[in-house]
């Protein structure tokens, strides 16, 4: 290749365009061939750069324009440029090239077989309490119920004052409550929902309201987070038939058989009357086993006519509105309908367990 010097010391405008032309073809020529050598992508690599990298031998070229006469400049970079192009296309096309051998003898050496059986897919299942849930759900709302929700993080009105259970009240000391700052705590039961449907003040209502409750507790039949269902309904003239027959007709779909029921009195202080609920155990049929306790018996549910100082905490005149509630756990619920005997596989989360119920 000529240097830019001797290219100065030429006397005449079209010499130098000679010089350069004759110089390009060298350089193209030699150019092709290194690329053609290049056996793969790193020393290609290295053709380019000394080509067309910052100080690569083009790029130089291209420099020396600037010390030509100005006439000669246009079409010594046209010509420079020209070869630039076409080294450019030669070089992806060898880099293409490369790329393709390199590829194959990959899969060459890593050779797979087709004949080999798929894995297979494993598909997911729902927990069983959730699909407790939603077949709670379809069932309360096919009979009218809507859904109601409140938050897992409480305040002590919502959860025990406007339920009626003032600060000293005994049945306090039942719920053993997680106690949280500034007066918040984990509610203990689903119970305060009622309270915030009630206080949005839209009657009538008829409401279900299942979630996540805390109490601090733990063994074969308690974890610290269970899972309840709350329903409610207010309106003019709601007695404990209603409630009698709401219950009934749900066990009895829930279970999908004819049972008998049972109401105990009982006491909560944001319901009066109140009753617990005992259904025929649906393991023995009521003969008597390990599950019922030879009672033929399962406590299942808690519940109630609405009491007065609820509804008028809440803003509802008790003298024109009643209301039946009724809560109930739906962790005990699915343990029933499966056959399961310890509270506390729902929340390991065993696979082995769980795919039994996909
Ligand atoms: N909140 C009660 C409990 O957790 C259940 C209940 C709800 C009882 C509604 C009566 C009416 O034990």
């Amino acid at each position: 290749m000529r240097l830019p010097a001797q290219r100065r010391r030429a006397a005449n405008g079209s010499v130098w365009l000679k010089y350069i032309v004759h110089d390009l073809t060298e350089l193209l020529e030699r150019a092709r061939s290194d690329i053609a050598a290049s056996g793969d992508l790193r020393s290609l690599d290295e053709v380019r750069v000394r080509l067309l990298g910052k100080k690569g031998a083009i790029t130089e070229q291209l420099k020396a324009v600037g010390s030509l006469p100005v006439s000669e400049r246009p079409a010594a970079g046209q010509a420079i440029n020209r070869v630039k192009q076409e080294l450019q296309s030669v070089l992806e096309g060898r880099r293409a090239e490369l790329e393709r051998a390199r590829v194959e003898a990959q899969l060459g050496a890593r050779s797979v077989d087709m004949t080999l059986p798929g894995r297979g897919q494993v598909s997911g299942g729902l927990h069983p309490v959730t699909r407790t849930l939603e077949r709670l759900r379809t069932l309360f709302e096919r009979a009218g119920f809507s859904v109601a929700e409140g938050p897992e993080i409480e305040d002590e009105f919502h959860n025990f004052e406007a339920l009626n259970i003032p600060a000293l009240h005994p049945a306090r000391a039942e719920h053993d409550t997680f106690y949280l700052r500034n007066g918040t705590l984990l509610r203990t039961h689903t119970s305060p929902v009622q309270i915030r449907c009630l206080l949005e003040g839209k009657l009538p209502l008829r409401v279900i309201a299942p979630g996540r409750v805390y109490r601090r507790d733990s063994d074969v039949t308690h974890t610290p987070m269970f899972h309840q269902l709350e329903a409610l309904a207010v309106d003019t003239d709601i007695s404990f038939a209603n409630l009698k027959a709401v219950l009934h007709g749900f066990l009895q779909a829930f279970f999908e058989r004819e049972l008998d029921l049972r109401f105990r009195p009982s006491y909560f202080p944001f319901t009066e009357p109140s009753a617990e609920v005992d259904m025929q155990c649906v393991i023995c049929n009521g003969a008597g086993c390990r599950v019922c306790s030879r009672t033929g018996w399962l406590e299942i549910l808690g519940c109630g006519m609405v009491h007065p100082n609820v509804l008028r905490i809440c803003g509802v005149d008790p003298e024109c509105c009643t209301g039946y509630a009724f809560g109930l756990g739906i962790d005990r619920l699915a343990m029933l309908r499966y056959g399961i005997d310890d509270l506390r596989l729902f929340f390991e989360n065993d696979l082995r367990f769980l795919r039994q119920f996909n």
